[in-house]
């Protein structure tokens, strides 16, 4: 039945994706000494963990090493372990010419560096211009890697073309793309996103059903869940405990068992139901846009085999979880939980998940404190060293989403980023909206540009990227980033 189900899934990959997989699976098998090179977020431990663990099955010695980006120290860490094979996942794409001439797979969805994969749009692929390396990237198929596939995604396609009992691992794919934020734009994942999705349900991992879109199903009591609320804003309960408390009480649900407080998931479908239409009534009542009620559900996804108020049992907080390992230090755990270790990885797991949300909340603090600087067509703020340069994107896209903020322009955030050489640089994050990448903004382009311009280097996706430059040079950077996403705003051109 696994086999029936797997087969069912290739069938809806675009064919000379498929083939640049199962390339890859090739030179996997055919290799000994295999190092897996990930990114340190959701979707890179996630896509870490799919490569290990067809790996593991493959019988395969390997190592997975993380990093916060693929600069040639990075590259040059990976040359002295001497593999035979460099399995890149969720990286890479933006680097294929510094990659060296190791026997090298790409499972990703960045953006390409330019001349390294043609044919985005009309599907016409020029995959491999460098012998000794195997990319599998939809961006190279007319995909978007913002919306349509993540690393994890690309990476279990090639799990799959290594054996088909790796269908199981399909629930990761599913987890690194809501990491990602692929679920944004459409309240659900779209794209071969959807295929991850039917190959966890048939795997039996994943149960995929529309509800509330709000973050803590399955661990915030419920009025956290509402006072926390942000997409889309509740008035006079977001930020307002016993506003959020007493919305609960006037619609004649329970709160309590016993001591504990219910979190979602312990309600029953009826009370979610009048809840929901509940918070449709009070936001029409407010005065919000249809689009705006829209955004109170969505399509969300529970990992069915784990026990119920885990932390890994709702996608989007496995995920945060996994951010959490990653952006502090410990993506090893993320990585561990991933493969089905509890316990105390799990209770470790845990601790770095508070870290992680007392580090963001005071950030968010320290940027509203400093304020931020709108410019023509971008707005930023610099953090210096109070904010670590591996949550600074997060913070920027947190702060263009609150209620109030200037949506009309990308937020850009400056955090100090020492190198190998101990050397300060700049880490620069940009997060946009799904409207002005509508209206033509495209910040892997812009940024990888800017970044050029003045000696450093950049790259990620329309939506979200970011780079490293000389820290003298943020001046320079951002009067050329606000001139390129004024030309990308107001080009006739479309993408
Ligand atoms: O490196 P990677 O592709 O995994 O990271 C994608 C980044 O883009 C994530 O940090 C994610 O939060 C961000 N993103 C976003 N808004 C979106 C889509 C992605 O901020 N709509
Ligand atoms: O680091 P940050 O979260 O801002 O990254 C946003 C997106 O840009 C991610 O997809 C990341 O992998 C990508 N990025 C990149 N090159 C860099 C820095 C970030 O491709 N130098
Ligand atoms: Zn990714």
């Amino acid at each position: 039945m696994t086999m029936d189900a797997a087969d069912e899934v290739i069938e809806t990959v675009h064919r000379d994706l498929w083939r640049s997989a199962e390339e890859a699976a090739r030179a996997i098998i055919s290799s000994t000494d295999i190092v897996v090179a990930t990114h340190i977020d959701a979707d890179g431990i996630s896509a870490g963990a799919i490569a290990s663990g067809a790996l593991r099955r493959l019988g395969r010695e390997h190592k997975v090493l993380f990093f916060k980006k693929l600069d040639e120290e990075a590259i040059e860490s990976i040359r002295t372990e001497k593999p035979d094979l460099v399995w890149y996942t969720d990286l890479g794409s933006g680097s294929i010419s510094k990659l060296g001439d190791i026997l090298t797979v790409i499972s990703d969805h960045h953006v390409p560096e330019p001349g390294h994969a043609t044919g985005s749009k009309n599907g016409q692929a020029k995959l491999f211009d460098f012998s000794s390396v195997i990319q599998v990237n939809p961006q190279s198929h007319g995909m978007s890697g913002a919306n349509d596939l993540s690393g994890a995604g690309a990476t279990f396609l090639v799990a799959l073309a290594l054996s088909k009992k790796n269908i199981d691992l399909a629930h990761l794919a599913v987890v690194g793309s809501v990491g990602d934020l692929q679920d944004q734009k459409s309240r659900r994942l779209i794209g071969l996103n959807r295929s991850m999705i039917s190959a966890a349900v048939s795997a039996g991992m994943l149960d995929a059903f529309e509800d509330l879109r709000l973050f803590g199903r399955e661990t915030r009591p419920v009025y956290r869940m509402l006072e926390y609320a942000s997409d889309p804003f509740l008035p006079g309960i977001t930020g307002n405990e016993q506003g959020a408390i007493g919305f609960i009480l006037e619609h004649d649900i329970e709160p309590k068992e016993g001591e504990t407080w219910k979190s979602w998931s312990m309600l029953t479908q009826a009370e979610r139901d009048k809840l929901i239409s509940g918070l449709r009534e009070h936001l029409r009542l407010k005065g919000r846009k249809m689009e705006t009620i829209q955004r109170l559900t969505g399509e969300v996804y529970v990992l069915k085999k784990e026990a119920g108020g885990s932390p890994v049992r709702d996608a989007k907080e496995f995920a945060t979880l996994l951010n959490a390992c990653g952006r502090h230090g410990s993506a090893e755990t993320g990585l561990e939980i991933c493969l089905g270790d509890r316990g105390d990885v799990l209770a470790r797991g845990l601790m770095l998940l508070r870290d992680h949300r007392s580090a963001l909340s005071q950030a968010i603090e320290y940027a509203k404190s400093i304020g931020i600087v709108r410019l023509r067509n971008i707005q930023y703020f610099d953090a210096g060293d109070e904010i670590e340069e591996t949550i600074v994107g997060t913070v920027a896209g947190m702060l263009l989403g609150d209620a109030g903020s200037d949506r009309t322009a990308p937020m850009v955030a400056f955090a100090d980023s020492m190198d190998s050489a101990n050397e300060i640089k700049t880490k620069a994050s940009a997060r946009g909206t799904q409207d002005l990448v509508a209206r033509g903004m495209d910040l892997s382009v812009a940024i990888r540009a800017a970044a050029e311009k003045v000696g450093g280097v950049g790259g990620g996706h329309n939506i979200a990227a970011g780079a490293t430059i000389p820290a003298s040079r943020k001046e320079d950077f951002l009067k050329e980033l606000d001139t390129i996403v004024e030309m990308q705003l107001t080009s006739k051109v479309r993408p």
